[in-house]
């Protein structure tokens, strides 16, 4: 099951997962390209269901139409721009509510049903913004350092399950959510990246490694994988 699949990192998840061989779930709000990615998609047998995940009966509706998940990965999310001494409660909380509350709960609602699998995989979408400062960023790393903080005891309660619970925190890629905040500094920022600025794709063979048999003793790690920038 992979949330925030209409765009960016989410669609390539699919994508590339389906073309592994995966039978996905894949959710997002926007209808149009819900269907524009699954008509990416290889194999047969998915489930496109839309949901705005910060609409509780939306999220309990998606829940209940969705049968045992073998992985979850949560894409879906905001980005959250401002200065910190100009920041409002109301414009934290909206960032919070998408990027930390709402996959929290998604899970949360999975697990009380028994919806995942034993040996599952779950994976949150950090960021390399959740362990290192940039000005502006602070509401985004904020949110995004909640959920590494929310997985490190997530994965404790699940290894007994052999449930696997882990945080990705790509650098940036190039995807609508990046355009949105500044891409017209891609030349700025490529300087800092040893290894170039990420594509979706680098994400997603990322996320195959997390939900597969490969990872079966992996849990608990945030990964980084951010083109080398955090130690430059
Ligand atoms: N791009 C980067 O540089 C970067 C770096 C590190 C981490 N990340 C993280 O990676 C994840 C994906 O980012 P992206 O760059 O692929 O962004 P994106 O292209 O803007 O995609 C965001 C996705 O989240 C979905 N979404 C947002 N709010 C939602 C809500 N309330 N309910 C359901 N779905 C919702 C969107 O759905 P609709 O469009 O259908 O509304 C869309 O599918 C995010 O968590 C982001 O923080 C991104």
């Amino acid at each position: 099951m992979i949330t925030g699949a209409s765009s960016g990192i989410g669609r390539s998840c699919a994508i590339e997962c389906s073309k592994a061989g995966a039978t996905v779930i894949f959710t997002g709000r926007n209808e149009e390209r819900l269907n524009e990615v699954e008509n990416q998609l290889s194999g047969e047998g998915h489930i496109k269901l839309a949901a705005d995940l910060n609409d509780k009966d939306q999220m309990a509706n998606l829940v209940n139409q969705v049968g045992k998940v073998d992985g979850v990965v949560h894409c879906a999310g905001v980005s959250g721009v401002n200065p910190m001494h100009l920041l409002g409660k109301g414009m934290l909380v909206s960032v919070f509510e998408t990027n930390y509350f709402s996959p929290i709960m998604l899970t949360q609602q999975l697990l009380i049903k028994k919806m995942i699998a034993n040996k599952g995989s779950i994976v949150f979408m950090s960021s390399i913004a959740a362990k290192t400062g940039k000005v502006g960023l602070g509401p985004y790393s904020g949110s995004k350092s909640a959920l590494i903080g929310s997985m490190h005891p997530l994965a404790l309660e699940l290894a007994r399950h052999g449930i696997r619970v882990n945080a990705l925190c790509p650098g940036i890629v190039d995807t609508p959510l990046f355009d949105s905040v500044g891409s017209s500094l891609d030349e700025v920022f490529a300087k800092n990246y040893p290894l170039g600025l990420g594509v979706p794709e680098d994400v997603a063979f990322a996320v195959i490694y997390f939900l597969s048999d490969a990872s079966l003793k992996v849990t608990g790690t945030s990964f980084s994988l951010d083109g080398g920038v955090h130690f430059v």
